[in-house]
């Protein structure tokens, strides 16, 4: 198994990929969205990778820039969309593309780390509720408990919770 950073030319691979891995409701946005995230044009950039196993493409990850609401500040990403094709799941490769982006994202800086998933699968790479706490989301979410973040390098968290914007093929209430 390869990671790399995806390309342009890899958006229909990455569309079928979070087309087959979500459930039916969800598919059609969240597969737009991780299309969307390979054109945003944000400084830092989003952080787009992609698991290939014998040449095909069979994961996607994308880690995208995350600013103060009120000082547009950068205070780190958040990780989203994430899919593995069913056939390839269970394998390890999730987790090798998070740990891939989280070295990545520490070589480049300190900084937070967001996430909105299940606790028991991201807690186990250092996410927890408690740190997500420090950035509350920017829309109200179905499953509050899913709201996570970690250190990325030597980072500390504020005392006080600062709010947050984030890029825009993710400023959809839909997707929260
Ligand atoms: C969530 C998702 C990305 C996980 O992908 P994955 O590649 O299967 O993840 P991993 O293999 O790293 O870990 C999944 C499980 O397989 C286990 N596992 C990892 N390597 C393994 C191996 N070699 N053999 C057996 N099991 C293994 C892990 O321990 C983990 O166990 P868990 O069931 O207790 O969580 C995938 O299920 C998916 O695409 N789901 C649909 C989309 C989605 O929900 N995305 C996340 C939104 S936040």
């Amino acid at each position: 198994m390869k990671i790399r950073k995806a390309t342009q030319n890899d958006a229909d691979a990455i569309r079928g990929i979070h087309f087959a891995a979500f459930p039916e409701g969800e598919r059609d946005l969240v597969s737009d969205v991780a299309v969307k995230m390979l054109s945003e044009e944000t400084s830092p950039p989003v952080l787009s990778l992609v698991a290939e196993v014998d040449d095909t493409v069979i994961g996607h990850i994308t880690f995208s820039p995350v600013t103060s609401h009120d000082t547009k500040k950068h205070l780190g990403y958040i990780l989203a969309p994430l899919a593995v094709r069913p056939s390839h799941q269970k394998r390890g490769i999730a987790s090798q593309l998070i740990m891939s982006g989280v070295q990545h994202l520490s070589e480049l800086g300190s900084g937070a780390l967001l996430v909105y998933g299940d606790p028991d699968f991201y807690s186990r790479f250092g996410f927890g509720a408690d740190r997500g706490g420090c950035y509350p989301p920017p829309y109200q979410l179905e499953y509050a408990f899913g709201w996570q973040a970690m250190a990325l390098g030597d980072f500390d968290f504020p005392s006080s919770s600062i709010s947050i914007s984030c890029v825009s093929s993710l400023s959809n209430p839909a997707l929260w």
